[in-house]
This record gives structure tokens, sequence and C-alpha cells, in this order.
């Protein structure tokens, strides 16, 4: 079977590294990859959706996958389908689940789903008279995409009010801010939970945890995310029942009842209080670091999870996992998250290789010139571990930072910690 992957980041080589471990999969394409995916993959720079599935069709590729939310959010699965070309990923209008946050509250109201009480507005005044009955800190939400930078997490109400203001009259996000939720803060522990679909059914992925702060303890600016680990001790069978029934099977079916059944994977962002599931948020793709621990831990081959996913015969899937644990450490650029690097040389040690199994790196900001590979994004690369414990796992991934070399890397000390911790 012949696989393209749609995307450049971590998320996309830790899907390129599964696949590569797979008997069935023979050339895996990249669209557009990025510096250190040639290793693994034939990289195509072609951008437009028609483009992208004549490429498909000429080529006889099985099955495309989806990494980012963006093509998804543009309809790329509909292009797909409409030529009756596999697909893994959400369609345009399942995608406003992640899209439009106005559109995701919504849905969670009508279906009874557990999330933050919220108003939803595009007026100032209606803003600020529910940030005045709301206990701080208040959260503030931009509706549409801002590249994870649209929540605000306001410590005082004049704060979420400027904040209000700001997306409200565009300063902020432009039209991404024009309606704008103002919702309760949550105060719990969150996790990840990720649920394959085909439409109809799904199969729940061992819950992860991602660090979104840069710093250590949780401390700093938001950033796409700075580690994660897998499966976690901070959820339980009880708990993982809890959100099946409350959560991913009411969304499966609201979604169904709204006319655009739910494929593709769903990665429910939830907040954890008292034993309860709360959503905070969905995602319509895989969480980037989630997918970087979560790949390296799937004993079933990839393509056989994809392949049945997009083509609604995941009934027919024994979906199986290592009995192992996997820590990834983002290793990112000195300035991230406020810009990018200077593109500065990487340099891995000679006794480290960089394997299939096991132990081994996740490129993701990175360029190739001159067969050397060069530090040019926020999230540069992740050193992934695996092993018997999370302790284990974490260890073999933080001797792998210390053998991965660029000037200015940074990356926090304490990933997993709230789990060695319990
Ligand atoms: P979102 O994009 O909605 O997941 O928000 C990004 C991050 O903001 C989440 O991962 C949480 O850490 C935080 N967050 C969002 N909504 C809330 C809330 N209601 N209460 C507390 N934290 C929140
Ligand atoms: N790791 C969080 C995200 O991908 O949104």
């Amino acid at each position: 079977m012949d696989i393209l992957i749609v995307g450049s980041g971590g998320r996309e080589y830790s899907i390129a590294l599964a696949l590569k471990k797979d008997k069935e999969v023979g050339t895996v394409y990249m669209a557009p990859g990025n510096g250190a995916t040639q290793r693994i993959a034939v990289n195509i720079d072609i951008k437009d959706f028609d483009e992208l599935a004549d490429f498909v069709q000429n080529n006889s590729i099985d099955l495309t996958i989806v990494g980012p939310e963006a093509p998804l959010v543009e309809g790329i699965v509909d292009v797909f389908n409409e030529r009756k070309l596999p697909i893994f990923g959400a369609s345009k209008k399942a995608s406003r689940l992640e899209g439009s946050k106005v559109y995701m509250k919504n849905f969670l109201k009508k279906y009874n789903i557990p999330t933050a009480s919220y108003i939803q507005t595009d007026d100032l005044k209606e803003a600020t008279d529910f940030i005045e009955s709301l206990t701080e800190p208040i959260v503030i939400k931009a509706d549409g995409l801002c590249g994870g930078k649209g929540v605000i997490i306001a410590q005082t109400k004049l704060e979420a009010t400027e904040a209000a203001r700001d997306m409200l009259s565009g300063d902020s996000f432009g039209d991404a801010g024009k309606f704008i939720i103002v919702e309760e803060f949550l105060d719990g522990y969150e996790l990840s939970v990720f649920a394959v679909c085909d439409g109809e059914n799904y199969k729940i992925l061992p819950a992860a945890q991602d660090h979104k702060r840069l710093l250590d303890g949780d401390n700093g600016p938001n950033t796409g995310g700075m580690g994660a680990y897998a499966p976690t001790p901070l959820i339980n069978d009880e708990l993982y029942k809890k959100v099946e029934k409350q959560v991913v099977i009411p969304t499966l079916e609201g979604m169904q009842k709204e006319g655009s059944p739910y494929s593709g994977v769903l990665f429910i962002g939830l907040m954890i209080i008292n034993d309860e599931p709360i959503v905070l948020e969905y995602n319509v793709r895989f969480g980037d670091p989630e997918c970087e621990v979560l790949m390296p831990l799937l004993e079933t081959p990839a393509s056989q999870l994809f392949y049945k996913a997009a083509t609604k015969d995941l009934q027919n899937l024994d979906l199986e996992f290592y009995d192992k644990y996997a820590v990834a450490v983002v290793v990112a650029s000195q300035k991230y998250p406020y810009s990018g690097s200077t593109p500065s040389e990487i340099i891995v040690d000679e006794n480290v290789h960089d394997e299939l199994d096991g132990t081994h790196i996740v490129y993701a900001g990175v360029s190739k010139e001159d067969e050397k590979l060069y530090a040019t994004g926020g999230r540069v690369l992740l050193c992934v571990g695996l092993g018997e414990s999370i302790k284990e796992a974490r260890d073999k991934a933080y001797l792998l930072c210390g053998q991965v070399h660029f000037a200015g890397k940074q990356f926090r000390l304490d990933i997993a910690y709230q789990a060695l911790n319990k």
C-alpha cells in the first residue's frame, strides 16, 4: 500500500515512521514534508487539493492521511471523497468542531456534553456583563483558528474585558475574533483523549498528556506543546468509560444528526475535575506532540488503523498497543514561541542511530541543505523514549536530548512530572 501524508511537522514525521515499520506499506509520500522526511518518504511540493488528488490518482496511491487542521477546515477531505479516493480526516463540515469555537460550544450544549458555562457574542456590552457575573480568572476565546493563540486566560475582570475588546475590534485576530466565547475558568488537570472514528464506529487510543507551557513547572507562555507522554496513569477504566459515554458517543451521534458524520481522529481536550470529564475543546486532528508518543506504541499495523477508518471499516479492526510507555521531549529553538530560529546546524552524536523502533528522534522544524540538517522552526525536533515504565521512557528521552545539538536549543526538564509524582 502506498500512502500520502499531508503535513510537515513532527506529528506527520511520527506517522511516517509508524508506516515505515508496517510491512504492508510501500512508498510513503509527504506533502510538503520537511528537510528530514526525505530520509523516510518522498517529499512532494503540491498544495492545491485538486492537484494533490490528481497526483494520488496518477501514482495509484491507496490512502491519504491528513495531519494538520488547516487543510481539513479548508475541505481537502471533501475533494478526495468526491473523487472516491480514500482519505483519513474530517470533512469540511465536521471540521467546524475545531474551526469554530462558537460552533463547538453550541454543539456541546445542544447534545448535553459537559463543558464550561459560556456565552457567545459579538457585542462588548454583552461580554462585559457576563464577565462581571463570573469569578476570576476568566477565559476569552476567539471563534476562529488562531494558530493556538486565540485563548486568553485573564487573571482579572479588567484584563478579560480588554481581551474581549481587542478581539472584537479585530485588533488581535482579525476576522477570527469577530465572535468570541467568554467562559468560566475550569480548575483541574488536562488530558488529551483521541478517538479514531469512521463516521459511526470509534476506537479509543491510550490517553496522553501534553505540557503546553514553555517552562518547567507549567510556567511561562503557552506553546503548541513542549512534550507529552502516554499512556497516562491520570486516567483509569472508570474515567475512560465516562469519557466514552458522556463525550465520545454523544459526539458521534450528534454529528450524524447534524448531517456531518465524524471520520478521522477526534482529539478531545478534557479538564478533569473531581473525576468528571469536562470538554475544553475538540480538535479534528492528532495533537502534536501527543501523536509522537502514540504512534510508537501502536502494535496494530498503522496502515490498517488509518485505512479502516478512512473506509468505514473500523468495526473489523483489532486495535492493539504495546504494553509500554512513551515520552517525547520537544527540543525548541532559542526564541520559541516568540519568533523563529536563526538556522543552525543539527549535530547528532555518532553513537546515536535514528532507529525505527524504540528511542528515536522525530524531526519537525528542520530544513536540509548540502546533506546537512538545520534547525529552522520553533519546535525543531523531539526526542522520544520508549520503556517499560514512564521513568525508563523519560530517562531514555532525556539521554537522547543530550546527544542532539544545535545552537540555542531549549527543552523542559520535567516532562511527565505529574505522572511521576502521582
Ligand atoms: P483550547 O484551545 O480551547 O483548548 O484552549 C487552550 C488551552 O487554554 C487549554 O489547553 C487550557 O489549558 C486552557 N483553557 C481553555 N479553556 C479553559 C477553561 N475554561 N478553563 C481553564 N483553562 C482553559
Ligand atoms: N498538543 C496540543 C495540540 O496539538 O493542539
